[in-house]
């Protein structure tokens, strides 16, 4: 049972406060989390507390630290840990805001993360074998597998101050037969990536939010195409090593237009359509991410149709909502769901829409965020809840490293099986 729960404010990966909480348990056992923040942060999230004023730029979390010290310590008090979706529904109902808005989902996650932790501690057993099945019934763990990881090498956007449009440029290490090869290979690809980019007067030194490359290229093409040139020089094949990219469109959404600052373009929705198309034409491109705004239903829809081959992942379309995915399932508005905790604002949320999405038919990624931190729940969330895919960031920085790290422990101890190929949505 839950003896003590402790917050406090500790700091992201961006140098940004955030709310840190450890849970102990009775018998001795402890979870702790810090919680991670986004940048492109989608309409539809659950709410994120700020104290605003001077203090850390107004980026402080102290009201949400005294929500979890002041109010869900006493709440949740005397629970069992193993309760997870009776804590979850306590905490929820105690804040009463469907998107936890009264108090902030940063401190929901923080208590429901750090129970899940402490859980799995306390049952001396790997978190990913303790997490259940994640829809929260007894239907029993889905299979766990290690998942495909879908890894970025070069940022734009919200993520790296606009060098281009387009917010993440990733490869999917199709041909690798374990996660260990995955990473070995998406490593040499980042390092020929480098090289071309430090040929073309960029700077390879220089790391954007999440790990990877950046520099003004001129276009979006221009990045493609450096992607394509290093995945060729490092050896591989298109199927092999495959390409991602995350438009994350609604930050570039202009009433009904899309504007490329960075080429100077505005186009319409459909005429911007008839550019991606071309790339999945041109370039080996298997998996596209909130391809226009998350409010688009009729772009995403339109989208999907026109490229039934490829993995369309909808992150701030559905925002990790329940309600937005049973939407997206029956408009046939994408067929791939990211899922994000603290865009739900618990772990039972996170898990109900990734069970909703999985039942669909849908492909799903669980995600860290670009203010993220050195926690690896997420890693064992991917692999016990048979995610799929994981999606993280680049091969360095720590708070990516540690999630990539954990999977290769995961890897190496408890011998699961990769994923493979076969995880991607579309028909290809
Ligand atoms: P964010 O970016 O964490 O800044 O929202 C990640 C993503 O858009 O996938
Ligand atoms: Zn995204």
């Amino acid at each position: 049972r839950i003896d003590r729960t402790v917050a406090w404010e500790a700091l992201d990966s961006r140098g940004r406060p955030t709310v840190a909480c450890r849970v102990e348990l009775e018998n001795g056992a402890h979870g702790r989390t810090v919680v991670p923040s986004g940048a492109s942060t989608g309409r539809h999230e659950a709410h994120e507390a700020r104290d605003g004023g001077t203090r850390y730029g107004g980026w402080g979390v102290r009201s949400a630290v005294a929500a979890v010290n002041d109010e869900y310590a006493p709440l949740i008090r005397g629970m069992r840990a193993s309760d997870r979706a009776e804590i979850d529904a306590a905490v929820e109902e105690h804040d009463g805001e469907p998107n936890l808005s009264r108090l902030g989902a940063n401190a929901a996650l923080a208590v429901s993360l750090a129970t899940t932790v402490a859980h799995g501690a306390a049952e001396n057993r790997p978190l990913w074998s303790t997490l259940g099945d994640p829809a929260g019934g007894d239907a029993g763990a889905r299979r766990a597998t290690i998942p495909m990881p879908m890894i970025n090498i070069f940022s734009g956007g919200a993520h790296a101050g606009r060098a281009v449009d387009i917010q993440d440029f990733l490869v999917v290490p199709l041909g690798a037969q374990s996660f260990a090869q995955a990473l070995e290979q998406v490593s040499d690809v980042r390092a020929h990536c480098a090289r071309l980019l430090d040929d073309r007067g960029g700077w390879s030194a220089l790391v954007a939010d999440e790990g990877g490359l950046s520099a003004r290229l001129g276009s979006n093409e221009a990045a493609l195409e450096l992607l394509a040139e290093g995945i060729e020089r490092a050896g591989f094949a298109p199927d092999a090593m495959s390409i991602a990219i995350d438009v994350a469109a609604s930050q570039l959404v202009d009433g009904d237009d899309i504007v490329l600052a960075g080429q100077g373009d505005r186009l319409s929705v459909d005429e911007w359509l008839d550019v991606v198309v071309g790339w999945t034409e041109r370039y080996p491109l298997v998996s596209i991410e909130d391809v226009v705004g998350e409010d688009d239903w009729r772009g995403s829809s339109a989208a999907t149709r026109r490229m039934p081959a490829t993995q369309m992942l909808g992150d701030d379309l559905f925002a990790t909502n329940l309600d937005r995915v049973d939407r997206g399932v029956s408009e046939s508005a994408a067929n791939a769901v990211l899922v994000k905790v603290n865009q739900a604002g618990s772990v039972s949320r996170a898990g109900r829409v990734l069970a909703r999405a999985q039942d669909a038919g849908f492909a799903t990624v669980v995600s860290a965020r670009s203010g993220d931190t050195e926690d690896t729940w997420l890693s064992d969330l991917a692999v016990g809840w048979g995610a799929g895919q994981i999606k993280v960031g680049s091969t360095m920085r720590s708070e990516r490293t540690a999630k990539w790290n954990r999977l290769l422990e995961i890897e190496a101890i408890d011998g699961l099986p990769f994923a493979g190929a076969s995880v991607l949505g579309g028909t290809a």
